[in-house]
């Protein structure tokens, strides 16, 4: 086959793919099997494969490409992504209406319902048919561009036939949402490893979204349905109801229940269709958009600085019931924060069963008086757990009972403290086991221990198997302990129990921070490690001696004092230090304070060191780092492919340092 030939056969396989996908993902009445479509794609990637300088960043294999991002950069919307102003009652839309027709001065006027679903405003941006750029709503005037995390959702074109239409650049707007059972399958799957789970699937399409790794994203089955669409050409289509229905036409996801309504009456009975109908759907939707349909008349209408004058919010209230508190339990979070939970009489709320509601802390259940054995009024918005609205203390017989916090930890009984200024109790057991998990990983992660291989699902297995009940019983594994786990060899064991060895060495500042004390990130932990010999000698320190050391607040005095009167803390540390871990600085004095109130700004890709390994140098040595160059700036270190800071350090006056100018002034050559 000759090159175009094989052009050819490229492109004919995309639009194949298209059209399949279009069926599948948009339309949902796919023509063809899984396995036929699974066959067009390996087709494709195979000739991809052999022909990789015809690969285009549409083409359907495409959908997650590129590398992870660092950060998402901001970037400014055409037009603002207003929001609509809110309605609870028809007296409100009759308010709205009433408005409509005073700022038109005509009462010829057409509104489009649709439905209000609870998901996560986006906008994409397309050119010469090809989508260019995915965002986030942001503030309204910025979101963050999401493009690469938008791309991965099967039901987002990735290309458009514009050839019938005069489309060239157009932007469309649209909520990305999750359905009830891939929201349940994916808060399952968190579960399973460890990790928090999403309050509601708004939450889970929020955070889905911000992944910085798409590859990720792709793993969440996210699905949008698109509501808007604005061009440079609007005169194609004169009123909301055409364009969603060009949308359609051009192969966007629409949501299918959208009501043209003549007047206020038709808007009424779409209010009262859905009030009980929208739980039958598969996704959340917390209430209807009224939206004036002719464009000529929205542009009359104009906006605020915040909504559109043209559409408007209709909320269906939450639903309300009332039950008994059975009993008052407390949760502890896998970062030691003691949550009260009431155990409810189970009550239908929403359509599911209701058996507990969370009481937030202490403070909550003082000012709502909450007892065991009262009866209460709790509403259902869109979070999975209920929350209590007031007591009914018309009910009261005298027989409740006043709950107070333990003072001891419920899983591990260690001390309970409650940070100044902060309303939730903490558990100070480095070895809870509700926290342990969650604690190895820190203890282990790069900053701290920086013990490689010892990963999320490794310290799940150590643990559940109760090999580790504490920071120290790492220091105690054996190799043949090890080996006989879930996927390791004896050669990745062997490299487990050497990453443990090194760790040992890390030295005081590592070590602090690694014990995860609440306030004491990087900077902290080095400054107190620049302060006191070892940790034992903090250790026994007085409240006032670490108060007293510049930059160290009240916070982090007090976690570091309810941290060390913990006995069950100390026994740990003992043991650490018996299993030879170095519990003193590493860090000589004269490169301690070499580089003290000095201020960094790093650009470019640097060579011989990562970012984060000069980053941890400069705070150990004292000095600070920030993202951009300012006349505090004292040194900009440049590596390749320097950015606009280094431009902007020029201008300035700023000085400028290579990697090897970086390694004199830091002392470490
Ligand atoms: S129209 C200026 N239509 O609800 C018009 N919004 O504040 C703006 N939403 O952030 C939006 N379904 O993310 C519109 N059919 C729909 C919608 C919808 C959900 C979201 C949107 C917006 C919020 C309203």
């Amino acid at each position: 086959m000759n090159k175009s030939s094989i052009r050819e056969r490229i492109n004919a396989l995309r639009e194949q793919i298209n059209y399949h996908n279009r069926k599948y993902y948009v339309e949902d009445a796919p023509l063809i099997s899984d396995y036929e479509y699974d066959q067009l794609t390996a087709k494709l990637k195979k000739l991809e494969k052999e022909y990789p300088e015809l690969i285009v960043p549409e083409s359907p294999t495409q959908r997650v490409g590129g590398e992870p991002a660092k950060e998402f950069k901001t970037v400014e919307h055409a037009v603002p992504m207003l929001s609509l102003d809110n309605t609870y009652s028809k007296e409100e839309i009759i308010d709205f209406d009433k408005r409509t027709r005073k700022g038109l001065d005509e009462d010829n006027i057409e509104y489009v319902v649709e439905l209000k679903v609870d998901g996560l405003g986006v906008s994409l941006i397309y050119k010469n048919g090809l989508l260019i750029r995915g965002t986030t709503r942001g503030d309204g005037v910025r979101g963050e561009d999401v493009t690469g995390n938008l791309k991965t959702i099967r039901s987002v074109p990735l290309k458009i036939n514009i050839n019938d239409v005069k489309l060239n650049l157009f932007e469309v707007r649209g909520e990305v949402y999750f359905n009830h059972l891939d929201f349940k399958k994916i808060n399952l799957q968190r579960e399973a490893v460890g990790e928090p789970l999403f309050a509601n699937p708004r939450n889970a399409a929020a955070g889905s979204i911000r992944l910085l790794n798409p590859r990720i994203t792709v793993l969440r089955p996210l699905k949008i349905f698109l509501y808007n669409l604005r061009s440079e050409n609007n005169g194609l289509f004169n009123t909301h109801f055409e364009a969603l229905k060009m949308l359609k036409t051009l192969g966007f996801r629409v949501n299918p229940n959208i009501a043209l309504c003549k007047n206020l009456n038709e808007v009424f009975h779409q209010i009262d269709k859905w009030q009980e109908k929208r739980r039958s759907l598969n996704y959340d939707v917390d209430g209807l958009v009224v939206k004036v349909n002719a464009f000529s008349q929205q542009y009359v209408l104009g906006a605020t600085s915040k909504h559109p004058r043209w559409a408007i919010a209709y909320k269906y209230p939450a639903e309300q019931t009332t039950t008994q508190v059975e009993d008052i339990m407390v949760q502890v979070g896998r970062t030691g924060s003691l949550t009260p939970v009431a155990k409810l009489k189970p009550v239908t709320l929403s359509g599911s069963t209701v058996a507990r509601a969370t009481l937030h802390n202490e403070d909550e259940i003082k000012r709502k008086d909450i007892r065991i054995g009262d009866m209460i009024a709790i509403e259902k918005g869109g979070e999975i757990i209920p929350k209590v609205l007031r007591v009914l203390f018309e009910k009261r017989s005298g027989n409740e009972k006043i709950f107070s916090m333990p003072k001891k930890c419920p899983v591990c009984s260690a001390g309970v403290y409650r940070p100044g200024g902060e309303a939730v109790l903490r558990c100070t057991g480095t070895a809870c086991p509700a926290q342990l998990k969650e604690r190895l990983q820190h203890f282990a992660s790069r900053k701290a221990m920086d013990i490689n291989h010892l990963g999320s699902q490794l310290i799940g297995q150590l643990v559940k198997k109760g090999m580790i009940k504490n920071f120290s019983d790492l220091y105690l594994l054996k190799q043949n302990d090890v080996a006989g786990l879930e996927r390791m060899g004896g050669k990745s064991a062997k490299n487990l129990i050497e990453a443990i060895n090194k760790s040992k060495k890390a030295g005081f500042n590592r070590l602090l921070f690694a014990f995860g004390i609440r306030h004491v990130g990087e900077r902290a932990a080095y400054l107190l490690s620049n302060n006191f010999s070892s940790i034992k000698e903090l250790k026994s320190a007085s409240k006032e001696k670490i108060a007293s050391i510049h930059e160290i607040g009240p916070k982090v005095c007090e976690s570091i004092f309810y941290f060390f009167a913990e006995k069950k803390n100390v026994q740990v540390i003992n043991k650490l230090e018996k299993l030879g871990v170095n519990m003193e600085s590493i860090l000589n004095k004269k490169q301690k304070n070499l580089l003290q109130g000095k201020q960094f700004v790093l650009t470019g890709t640097l060579t011989k060191y990562s970012r984060d390994e000069v980053k941890e140098l400069i705070i150990n040595a004292g000095g600070r780092v920030t993202s951009s160059v300012t006349k505090n700036t004292d040194y900009v270190l440049v590596g390749e492919k320097p950015g606009s800071k280094y431009e902007k350090a020029k201008t300035l006056n700023i000085n400028i340092i290579n990697e090897e100018a970086f390694e004199k002034i830091s002392g470490l050559f």
